[in-house]
């Protein structure tokens, strides 16, 4: 099957084949090209190049994209989707005045999720959860990373993961799966039972059936400890999980010293970074990731990402979507926040939403970018003068169309 898209005012997001990230000053660019028509055959990008260079080509499917700009799918690095019901009884407690600390001391918080999933069937979980992705897809998101970490006992984590596994075979995005069992403390157990319950029964359990990709841990004040974090990812290790780490969110932790050294993928929040953080990422593989969904609900400041690109780093940006501190999976707004709060360009904002959330799931091989031989994710918009309009004008429905591995997504389909 062969799709032709013709007419495109300006693909933005190329990438050479194999890069996989873009660190520092390549933030700054992304390769572009006016005038021009990409070729899919199948799931993937085939060709791309100027409409004048185009010549006769046989083709299934003809788009015309009328003068739009073509980018790569957005690519969310850091979801907590698959929870039940809402916690909008806490956002009225929060407009009162209480911190995030003091909803979750009072029991609320994560152990109120907790509740509500372990009071909710896995097919109902399943429903409310796929209603996210439908969500997420149709603001323009091509690749989800979904957490566990609202079962807090063996069999609601599991429970979690399994409906993740469903969700993979019925959305076009692409999924990967982290199991974070630790993300607080259940209930019941005391904080050594339950890192020991992390350790010797679900990250077991959850190898045994495969379930995940990779580990988490919420390493801040309140939740777990720097050692506690190196034994869940020691642990992780041993059964194939690579870490991803929620560090820095509420305290300096220690999170972003401990993930670099066990070799996260990714460690995420940072909205409490000083320079320590930032030097220990230099040199390193680990993907500096930052949520301004959650600084924006929680009112915590925003992560310092251009301090970072200025220190030859990379930044990623994600959504954070959960009922607590996110809940928006809406990239654009992402993407928007980390121009207008952050002070991203446009473009720097582009690679955090694409490329480099993409390699903070370890997905940058395969979407990300337009790059011949990955995956047809892209967003074909409407007319515009040019990508800055996409921040700039945050609230202005801007998809014309969307594919995602080859195929055309209506909403009427999600
Ligand atoms: O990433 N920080 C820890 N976990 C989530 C919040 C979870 C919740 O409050 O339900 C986060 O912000
Ligand atoms: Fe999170």
């Amino acid at each position: 099957m062969k799709t032709i898209i013709k007419n495109i005012a300006e693909i933005v997001g190329i990438v050479a084949p194999g890069v996989l990230r873009k660190s520092g000053a390549e933030m700054n660019e992304t390769g572009t090209l006016r005038n021009a028509f990409i070729l899919i055959e199948d799931e993937r990008i085939a060709k791309f190049g100027l409409m004048t260079e185009l010549g006769e080509i046989h083709a299934d499917r003809e788009i015309d994209a009328q003068g739009g700009i073509v980018m790569p799918s957005f690519c969310d690095s850091h979801t907590h989707i698959v929870y039940a019901g809402s916690r909008d009884g806490e956002f009225l407690d929060k407009i009162n005045g209480l911190s995030y600390e003091e909803i979750a001391a009072r029991g609320g918080g994560i152990l109120n999720s907790s509740d509500l999933l372990h009071a909710t069937d896995e097919d109902e979980l399943y429903r409310q959860s796929m209603e996210r992705v439908n969500e997420m897809v149709s603001k323009g998101t091509g690749a989800i990373e979904i957490k566990s970490g609202y079962g807090l006992n063996t069999e609601d984590e599991l429970k979690i993961l399994r409906v993740i596994r469903r969700i993979k075979t019925s959305t076009p995005a692409l999924i990967k799966t982290t199991f974070l069992g630790a993300h607080a403390v259940g209930r019941g157990y005391t904080q050594t039972d339950y890192v020991d319950e992390v350790c010797n029964t679900m990250i077991p359990a959850v190898a045994k059936e495969q379930l995940a990709d990779f580990v988490d841990v919420f390493c801040d004040e309140g939740f777990f400890t720097v050692e506690e974090t190196a034994r869940i990812m020691e642990t992780g290790a041993r059964y194939g999980l690579v870490p991803k780490i929620h560090a820095n969110e509420l305290a300096v932790s220690g999170g972003v010293q401990v993930g670099v050294k066990h070799h996260a993928l990714s460690v995420d929040h940072l909205e409490k970074t000083t320079d320590a953080e930032i030097e220990v990422l230099r040199g390193s593989d680990t993907m500096p990731t930052m949520l301004p969904g959650s600084s924006f609900f929680l009112g915590l400041p925003f992560g310092r990402a251009k301090d970072y690109i200025a220190a030859s780093l990379p930044v990623a940006l994600a959504s954070d979507y959960n009922p607590g501190s996110s809940p928006s999976g809406d990239m654009r707004f992402v993407m928007a926040m980390g121009c207008i709060k952050m002070r991203l360009t446009p473009v720097q904002a582009l690679n955090a939403c694409t490329l480099n959330s993409a390699y903070a799931m370890g997905v940058s091989d395969q979407c990300g970018s337009i790059t011949c031989g990955k995956l047809a994710n892209l967003i074909i918009t409407r007319e515009m003068l040019s990508l800055n309009y996409i921040p700039y004008c945050y609230q202005t429905p801007f998809i014309s169309r969307l594919l995602l591995k080859g195929q055309i997504i209506n909403d009427y389909d999600l």
